[in-house]
């Protein structure tokens, strides 16, 4: 069955930047699998000792693409593979395949960035603004160019408390920002108000898009925290330690022992595939405004995506219902039992990471330096507490988003594109979805199957014995310390 969302992609050429990634990837795979496209094209940097199409090779072998394997076993024919790298000025293309592009391609999604938070700004600006900058010159060559998608973050304004699907200013011009690039200027002083070089980089990358001096068929999509799948290709695929993930899986084995209250926060988590049919409708609108208006220029279209207006869901039900799945079926390669003490106090969370992790991760360095093996408990907890440090910013503050332009844009789709592109939030099913997602961090970032799961639950009630002698132990130190201290007093 193909609908009026599939049917713009019919014989098109699309060109997918960011396709090694985790969004990209998703939106290839549905692409493929539900759109007549006739090729994609994905643009590719070397990486290490692979090149482009080494590296594209190994990613198609993933179990994501095992159902389009199944489907459509020659998809691999339909993929173009060209190196480039957004660093680069005219983005590392060879002139052959520059050329090829302004020729053929129909659609860009641009979904390509460097995401990390402590990026440095220098690197951060060249891929997320000047690759940007590269990619639109590009784009405003393309003679059949009918649709780009830029993809943003719902976060591009997060100094803000509200954010609608609109502009907003930003403190410098892209070119004022390569002058101070150039003039060392410190990054906090560029940034100002943003809490890192990555939404900071997104703004102004929107901002660059908002002027769309190459009159561009052009869009802007801002998705919230991208969680597993939770359906399409299958539920609960996911392949990174981001935001939420790395939290709940630092919990699951063990390793994770306390962290932030944040428990009626919202967490902003909308599912990956949900997202990526968000977005592929959003190309359709984009394509059908731009026929509608001839061309003219327009201010390019904002849509917000996020689950907290129509169905909110806070921190502490995704924790909680994540420990309900861990007592079925804890992962084997737990360290020690699944247990949190959530602090509020900033000072109160120094003394509970030291005690609960500095001592016991020295401890075990300590193991592993007698066995000859390298110390890494303690390396890999300053690591962790310096992830949950930077959610922290965005687990406290609260946004009131509008996302008018999204909502019609679900309400203009025929009931067929409905079930193919579904990405309706309004009363979701966060009960089911949390159980695919903890099952998901256990098959794809803990790489156990369910086959494992009475040896599970059998070594975690002996952790279980362990943890509770050990509360019971420094129960009774304390108190004997305590009892000492009052007698040497009195
Ligand atoms: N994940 C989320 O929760 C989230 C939320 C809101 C918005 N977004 C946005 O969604 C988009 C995709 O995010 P993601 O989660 O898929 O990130 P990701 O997994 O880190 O993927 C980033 C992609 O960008 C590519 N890339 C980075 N630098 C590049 C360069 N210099 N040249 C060419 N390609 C480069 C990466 O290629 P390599 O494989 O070569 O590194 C990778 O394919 C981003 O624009 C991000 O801002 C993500």
């Amino acid at each position: 069955m193909e609908t009026g969302v599939a049917e713009t992609f019919r014989n098109g050429i699309v060109l997918i930047t960011g396709s090694t990634g985790f969004l990209g990837k998703i939106l290839t795979e549905k692409l493929l699998r539900s759109c007549p496209v006739k090729n994609i094209v994905v643009l590719v940097r070397r990486k290490k000792e692979l090149n482009a199409s080494q590296r594209v090779a190994k990613i198609y072998q993933q179990t994501l693409f095992d159902r389009i394997r199944h489907e459509k076993p020659d998809f691999i024919k339909s993929i173009k593979i060209i190196e480039g790298n957004l660093e680069e000025s005219a983005l590392g293309l060879s002139l052959n395949d520059h050329n090829w592009m302004i020729e053929n391609v129909n659609f860009v999604f641009h979904c390509a960035a460097t995401i990390k938070f402590n990026e440095t700004l220098e690197l951060a600006s060249k891929i997320n603004i000047q690759g940007t900058e590269h990619l639109l010159a590009l784009a405003s060559k393309m003679k059949n160019l009918k649709g780009f998608v830029h993809v943003s973050t719902a976060y591009s304004h997060c100094p803000r408390k509200e954010i609608k699907e609109e502009y907003y200013t930003v403190p410098v011009t892209v070119t004022e920002l390569k002058n101070m690039l150039v003039d060392n200027v410190p990054t906090p002083k560029i940034i100002e108000d943003w809490p890192n070089t990555y939404t900071f980089t997104k703004a102004v990358a929107e901002n660059m898009i908002l002027t769309n001096e190459n009159c561009l068929p052009i869009s802007i999509f801002r998705p919230s925290i991208i969680g597993c799948t939770k359906s399409e290709p299958e539920p609960g695929w996911l392949e990174n330690m981001n935001g939420p993930t790395g939290l709940i899986s630092g919990v699951m084995v063990g390793f994770l022992r306390t962290a932030p209250n944040i428990g009626t926060n919202i967490t902003d988590i909308i599912p990956a595939d949900y997202t990526v049919n968000a977005l592929i409708s959003v190309m359709w609108d984009t394509v059908n405004r731009h026929k509608q208006s001839n061309g003219v220029n327009k201010v390019p279209k904002i849509y917000n995506y996020v689950s907290c207006v129509e169905s909110p869901l806070t921190w502490g039900r995704y924790i909680r219902e994540m420990h309900d799945q861990y007592y079925v079926a804890p992962p084997l390669q737990s360290m020690w039992y699944g247990f949190y003490i959530l602090y509020s106090n900033l000072m109160v969370g120094s003394i509970l990471r030291f005690i609960l992790h500095r001592i016991p991760g020295a401890f075990m360095d300590l193991i592993l330096v007698l066995c000859c093996k390298s110390p890494k408990m303690l390396r890999m907890y300053a690591k962790t507490e310096c992830m949950v440090d930077l959610l922290y910013e965005f687990s406290i503050k609260q946004w009131k988003f509008d996302n008018e332009n999204t909502r019609q844009l679900w309400l203009s789709l025929s009931k067929d594109d409905r079930n193919m592109f579904q990405f309706s939030l309004k009363s979701f099913d966060w009960k089911s979805y949390i159980e695919s997602y903890y099952y998901g961090i256990r098959k794809h970032i803990l790489h156990e199957d369910l086959s494992n799961v009475e040896e599970a639950l059998s070594k975690n009630n002996k952790l279980l014995r362990l943890h509770q002698l050990c509360v019971v132990l420094v129960m009774f130190i304390t108190f004997h310390l305590c009892w000492m201290f009052m007698n040497y007093l009195f």
